[in-house]
């Protein structure tokens, strides 16, 4: 198992730290910029359906329900294609509208929640297409679906979803950019500018993970904290989500995830000096915007680490800590700003001396309700 773990002391880490690799494995082939191509091989067939969608449904749980919610905001940006991204148990047993016309895209990477599984099937049963983007090959969930594209991020062995999250971002970002591509809703130089970006996301991200002795530092000022509330807007909002999801899994501290906008209609009720307070301030259409919910967050004493653009003069003078991260386009970002946080909950949850690859209570895969 040693080895296996690739001399790291869990496989979190081991899978954390493989995410350059796991992205790029991802785009082989995909993606070449010099060329505007991309292409997702496996959804051929249903290709027009997915162009002509009157709408496109996700259904998936847990973090790849995550993935699903920023693929709402990458579809309807880039493509113009209204999303719908449901909770797959929920989905399942409210007698949704759905039927021809429609795509359902099930998000999974073990391909066998059984939530997700019997959402596929209703979909189908009522004239939808079924596409998978799942990790496992092989998998019921891709076998069960009229097509897909599979994440190839390898396997994840950590019960807490890293490298698979970062993969699913990858092909949804794809299949986005395949169909703005088809529609014209970007130009060929916005399509390029796009393409090339997403091929600079591992170098980006090996540099992100280059923070990780810096956020090592910092957790152990942060691990004994009983709360802890994440905040984001836009692309980064799904990205609060999965951090505060990140942390709750695997160090037990209970953390909320929350668009920023939102506090004041709440969490911002529990802030005070004992309020560990997470936000994705990366420099993007809503960056004003996050550093005005973060000074409402100072003013009450509240103790923020910001993961924030490189170079960004103005939020480190007013937080108590900083993650710089590199810039990108802001429909790319959450592939690089959720690196941080898993750095986070990973070295809160060694240092609470938790059993990050296999938290209590929780299984990689949940095949029953
Ligand atoms: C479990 C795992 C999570 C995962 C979720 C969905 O809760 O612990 O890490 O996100 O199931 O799994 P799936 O395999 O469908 O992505």
């Amino acid at each position: 198992e040693a080895i296996e773990k690739g001399g790291y002391d869990h496989f979190m880490m081991k899978e954390i730290m493989e995410q350059p690799k796991s992205v790029s494995d991802c785009l082989r082939g995909r993606v070449i910029s010099e060329k505007n191509h991309v292409k997702l091989g496996g959804i051929f067939n249903h290709f027009d359906d997915l162009l002509n969608a009157k709408r496109i449904i996700i259904a998936a749980c847990g973090t790849s329900w995550h993935a699903g919610l920023v693929a709402e905001y990458i579809f309807e940006e880039l493509a113009r294609i209204p999303v719908e991204v449901e909770y797959a148990s929920e989905f399942r047993y409210r007698n949704p509208i759905i039927g021809k016309g429609d795509v359902l895209i099930a998000i999974s990477q073990s391909g066998e929640t059984a939530d997700t599984l019997a959402a596929m099937s209703l979909a189908e049963s009522k004239g939808a297409v079924v596409l998978g983007v799942c990790n496992v090959v092989g998998s019921s969930i891709a076998r069960n679906s009229h097509e897909g594209a599979y994440t190839h991020a390898g396997p994840e062995i950590g019960v807490a979803s890293t490298k698979a999250f970062t993969a699913q971002l990858t092909v949804l970002t794809t299949m986005a950019l395949m169909l703005a591509k088809e529609k014209g809703t970007l130009t060929e130089a916005q399509l390029h500018d796009l393409l090339v970006e997403l091929e600079n996301i591992p170098s980006k991200i090996e540099k992100v993970l280059k923070t990780n002795d810096a956020v090592r530092e910092m957790s152990a000022l942060y691990k004994d904290a009983k709360n802890f509330l994440y905040l984001g807007r836009g692309f980064n909002f799904p990205v609060a989500l999965e951090g505060a999801l990140k942390l709750k899994e695997i160090s037990y501290i209970h953390a909320e995830g929350y668009p920023a906008a939102e506090m004041k209609h709440g969490p911002i009720a529990l802030i005070d000096e004992e309020m560990p307070v997470v936000v994705i301030a990366t420099r993007d259409s809503s960056y004003d915007k996050v550093v005005s919910n973060l000074q409402e967050v100072k003013a009450r004493s509240g103790r923020v680490i910001a993961v924030v653009t490189e170079g960004d003069a103005l939020i480190p003078g007013m937080v108590d800590h900083v993650i710089e991260v590199p810039d990108t386009h802001e429909v790319l970002m959450p592939m690089i700003s959720c690196i941080p946080l898993q750095l986070l909950s990973y070295h809160i949850a060694v240092m609470r001396g938790c059993n990050v690859d296999q938290p209590r209570n929780l299984a990689k895969s949940v095949t029953v309700e």
